[in-house]
């Protein structure tokens, strides 16, 4: 068997989700600040992942920096690099670094793991999103990342080379 490419933690279990597919759910009680999983894979540029990866392999990459991400790049390394976890609103699992998902509060046995893609994405997508949360902000960008509320929300939580960019937006002294 191969080594799997991004690491799970075994507190959890992929699972029908009632957001979209398949999600990343908790099969027991997680603390605060436990690693949930990391995302591994090859490291490629935007013109790589739209031209040669995802009209193949579909949504299966993590940003990690502003022309990077990562990715699996065959069928054979698709299983091994899905994290599955899908974006809510409501998220409860964060970025530490930019490969790292931890969780941002304790989190019970059966809950759904998830994050939202403004911790993750600076892209130029928009989607609908299916996530039902009560704060659900129904349409999401690849800019979201910028609005000051999530800014705040996820304040330790974004992705690094995203809260480089808030603090270099950050009004001086
Ligand atoms: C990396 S996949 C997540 C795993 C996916 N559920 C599966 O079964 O493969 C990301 C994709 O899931 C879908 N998705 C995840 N969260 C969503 C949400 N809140 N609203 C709408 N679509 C969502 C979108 O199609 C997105 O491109
Ligand atoms: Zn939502």
């Amino acid at each position: 068997m191969m080594t799997p490419l991004s690491y799970r933690s075994p507190k959890t279990e992929v699972r029908q989700s009632k957001i979209h597919g398949r999600g990343l759910f908790a099969r027991a009680d997680i603390d605060k600040g436990e690693i949930v999983a990391m995302k591994g894979g090859h490291i490629v540029d935007r013109e790589t992942l739209r031209r040669e990866i995802t009209p193949r392999l579909g949504p299966v990459e993590i940003q990690i920096d502003d022309d990077l991400f990562i990715a699996p790049v065959t069928e054979e390394e698709r299983e091994s690099s899905m994290l599955y976890s899908n974006h809510s609103c409501d998220a409860n699992i964060g970025m530490r670094g930019e490969i790292t998902f931890v969780a941002m509060r304790d989190i019970r046995a059966d809950e759904e793991l998830t994050h939202d893609w403004a911790t993750t994405d600076d892209d130029d997508y928009s989607l609908e999103c299916k996530c039902g949360a009560p704060n659900c902000r129904k349409n999401l960008t690849g800019k979201d990342w910028q609005r000051p509320e999530l800014q705040k929300r996820y304040a330790g939580y974004f992705s690094a080379y995203l809260a480089r960019k808030i603090a270099m937006l950050a009004p001086g002294p």
